[in-house]
Formats: C-alpha cells, sequence, structure tokens
C-alpha cells in the first residue's frame, strides 16, 4: 500500500503477507498484506478508532468460509483473536466473536443447553455467523440471538438487542465496518445426549448432500425466495462444469469446490457462468452468498446515521 499505516495502528499485534489460502476455506487468493490480530476488545475499538481518523479502509475477517479472495489485499484486515471463554448466565450463552462456531455448538450440548444444533455443521466464527445470519434446517442465528456487541464505525463500542430490520435470511446490518465482539444465544434447557443427537442428524444429512471433502465456500449463490438455487444451477445441467481447478460439484451443484490449484478468478469466472445460464434457462437472476473480496479498497466505512436498508444487490464485479 502506498499510503504508510498509521502508528496507532502498528501497535496492535500483526502479521504481514499471510496467504488467503491458510485464511479461507477455499484457499484461493493472494497474499493479506496486513493482518491484524487484537486480542482484546479494546484493541479491537483502537484498531477501528486508527482507521476512522485516517478514512482509511479495511476488511473484517472471521473463519474465511463464505470468502471468495481475488487477489493480494493490500487494506489492513482484522481477525480477532479474543480470550477463548464462555460465559453462561441461567439459559443464556455468550461467545466471543472469534470463537469457533462448530465449537461453540459442541459446548452448549456439553452444557444441557439446546437451540444451536443447526450451528454444529456451519463452520467459522460465531462473529461471522451473526454477520451473514447464518442457518440452517429452518433456523438462523437471530432466532436465538439475545444481544450482542459490536464496534461502530467510529470505534466506540454498543452492546444491544436486536430489532426489526437488523437481520434477515443471510444477511444482516453488521457488515460496512461494524465488527461483531460477541453474541449471546438465548438457549433452552436439554439433555445432552438428546442435543448431541440431534446435531448428528443435521451432519449426517448434511454429509449426504453438501461435498464436504473438498475445498469449499458453502452454498455460493442465496436461494430465490421459494426456490432452491441448487436445483435450478441442477436442472441447467451445469454440475461438473469446470473452468481451471474450480468446478460446480457433481453432489450438490450450488457449492463449487476447488481441486487444488483454482484461482479466484477462476471461481469468478464460473460463477459469472453458472448466473447468466440460470438466467437464460430459468428466468432467475441469482444473487451472490459468498462474499467477494478484490484487490480494490473497499470505501472507507462511514460514521454517519447507520442505514438498516440493505444496499444495492452488487451482483457479480
Ligand atoms: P468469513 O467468511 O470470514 O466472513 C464472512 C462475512 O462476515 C464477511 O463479510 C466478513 O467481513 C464478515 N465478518 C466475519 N467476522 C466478522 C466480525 N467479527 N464482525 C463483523 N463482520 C464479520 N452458511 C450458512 O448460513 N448455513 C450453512 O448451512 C452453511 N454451511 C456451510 C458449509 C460449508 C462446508 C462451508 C465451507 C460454509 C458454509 N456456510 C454456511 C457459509 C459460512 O460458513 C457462513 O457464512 C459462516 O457463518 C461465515 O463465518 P466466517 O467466520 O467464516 O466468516
Ligand atoms: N437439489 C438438487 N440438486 C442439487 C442440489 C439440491 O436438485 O444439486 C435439490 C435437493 O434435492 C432439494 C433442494 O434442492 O430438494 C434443496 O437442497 P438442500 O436440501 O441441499 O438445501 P439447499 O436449499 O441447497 C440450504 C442452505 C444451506 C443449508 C441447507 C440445510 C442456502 C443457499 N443454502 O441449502 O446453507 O446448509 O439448506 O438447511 O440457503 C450456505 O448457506 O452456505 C449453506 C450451505
Amino acid at each position: 500500500m502506498a499510503r504508510p499505516l498509521p502508528d496507532g495502528l502498528l501497535r496492535i499485534p500483526h502479521r504481514t503477507g499471510v496467504p488467503f489460502a491458510r485464511l479461507t476455506t477455499l484457499g484461493v487468493g493472494g497474499l493479506c498484506r496486513w493482518l491484524f490480530e487484537p486480542a482484546t476488545e479494546a484493541e479491537a475499538a483502537a484498531f477501528v478508532r486508527a482507521c476512522a481518523r485516517e478514512a482509511l479502509p479495511y476488511r473484517v475477517l472471521g473463519g474465511g468460509s463464505n470468502l471468495v479472495v481475488l487477489g493480494d489485499i493490500e487494506v489492513p484486515v482484522l481477525r480477532l483473536a479474543l480470550p477463548r471463554t464462555l460465559e453462561r448466565d441461567g439459559n443464556d450463552l455468550t461467545a466471543p466473536a472469534s470463537f469457533n462456531h462448530i465449537a461453540l455448538a459442541g459446548a452448549a450440548a456439553d452444557l444441557g443447553l439446546a437451540g444451536l444444533e443447526f450451528a454444529s455443521g456451519i463452520p467459522g466464527s460465531v462473529g461471522g455467523a451473526l454477520r451473514m445470519n447464518a442457518g440452517a434446517y429452518g433456523r438462523e442465528w437471530v432466532d436465538l440471538l439475545a444481544r450482542y456487541r459490536f464496534v461502530a464505525p467510529d470505534g466506540e463500542v454498543v452492546e444491544k438487542r436486536p430489532e426489526p430490520g437488523e437481520f434477515r435470511y443471510r444477511w444482516s446490518w453488521l457488515g460496512e465496518g461494524r465488527v461483531v465482539l460477541s453474541a449471546t444465544a438465548r438457549l433452552v434447557p436439554g439433555d445432552p445426549e438428546g442435543i448431541r443427537a440431534r446435531a448428528a442428524e443435521f451432519k449426517g444429512r448434511r454429509g449426504a448432500s453438501q461435498p464436504l471433502s473438498r475445498r469449499n465456500a458453502g452454498c455460493i449463490f442465496k436461494n430465490p425466495p421459494g426456490q432452491s438455487a441448487g436445483r435450478l444451477i441442477d436442472q441447467a445441467g451445469l454440475k461438473g462444469l469446470r473452468i481451471g481447478d474450480a468446478e460446480v460439484s457433481p453432489e450438490h451443484a450450488n457449492f463449487l469446490v476447488n481441486h487444488c490449484r483454482a484461482s479466484g478468478r477462476d471461481f469468478l469466472e464460473l460463477m459469472e457462468t453458472v448466473r447468466a445460464k440460470v438466467l437464460a434457462v430459468h428466468g432467475v437472476a441469482l444473487e451472490s452468498e459468498v462474499e467477494l473480496w478484490s484487490e480494490e479498497a473497499p470505501p472507507p466505512p462511514a460514521p454517519v446515521a447507520e442505514n438498516l436498508e440493505p444496499g444495492p444487490e452488487p451482483g457479480l464485479p
């Protein structure tokens, strides 16, 4: 990056030149030039404040399980490394945003708290899951969310209850520079064995239909209302379509898999091809579920009045 980073930022723990192959489940992208890993909420807030002061754009990374990175990323990337401790208060369970999402589901079962079974097969972090309002088998995060903490674009730490309009299917207002710090799930008491059995049943269903042995980023497109993107892509005859090492999974057509050497651009081209074909065959414009990170810097987050409406559908660049 041409611009030197401010000293306030460089005091926060960081690494340089980390390959996105190691930071994402799909395993594509170039280098993460600056990876900041705050170990406390105060450091995370200091990161956002330092960027806000300089109008410096940044990106937030969780477990990298919903990302297609297209090249080198020069802007600072924030990945929380908060202490791995859960807090229980009655039936409420609070997890730091950097806590592993699948591990949280397991911990809730061990504590005899039911409700997070749907999460047991969804990789990534708790922060990413809240940001995406991740869900499966009829449940999504907002269904059990009691409250959450985040850093606002001006660096202020906010704790709040969810309100209407903040979360919907695979979308939340927590983009645009907001950094989730923790989420509190309101669960219900249950027998650990029964909870584990339900989670295992979900995992079994997932394993039977999803290509879990290959690198992937989950479903690539959102389901259009009342329809399944996977079925639409399958019916368009696209299973097995391949660009370089990027392939439409023969097991589940809404999963694109990486046969080791694919590039981010291969996936972008494959997504564009699938989208164009489904539009031509079914007249349906698929909306991307994965987030695409291009080399261009995102706009700096504006510490302005919060707009709860989702932005215009960006489509594919
Ligand atoms: P990342 O991929 O790192 O980031 C995704 C988005 O969240 C980005 O916009 C990023 O900026 C933002 N983000 C991450 N952390 C924070 C934070 N602390 N604060 C603010 N923003 C943040 N998803 C489902 O919903 N249901 C499924 O059933 C499902 N199954 C999957 C199965 C497989 C095999 C895989 C690989 C993925 C699957 N996914 C599924 C997609 C993915 O796991 C979820 O979207 C997940 O919640 C993303 O979390 P993450 O930490 O990996 O986020
Ligand atoms: N189908 C096909 N061909 C395919 C894939 C699916 O015909 O190649 C059919 C299936 O036979 C089924 C229907 O499409 O009748 C739906 O498929 P599936 O049950 O696999 O569910 P999905 O709608 O494809 C959604 C979520 C998944 C989540 C599962 C389970 C989206 C985009 N996908 O998949 O979430 O795990 O339900 O709840 O909402 C993700 O978001 O990344 C993700 C993996």
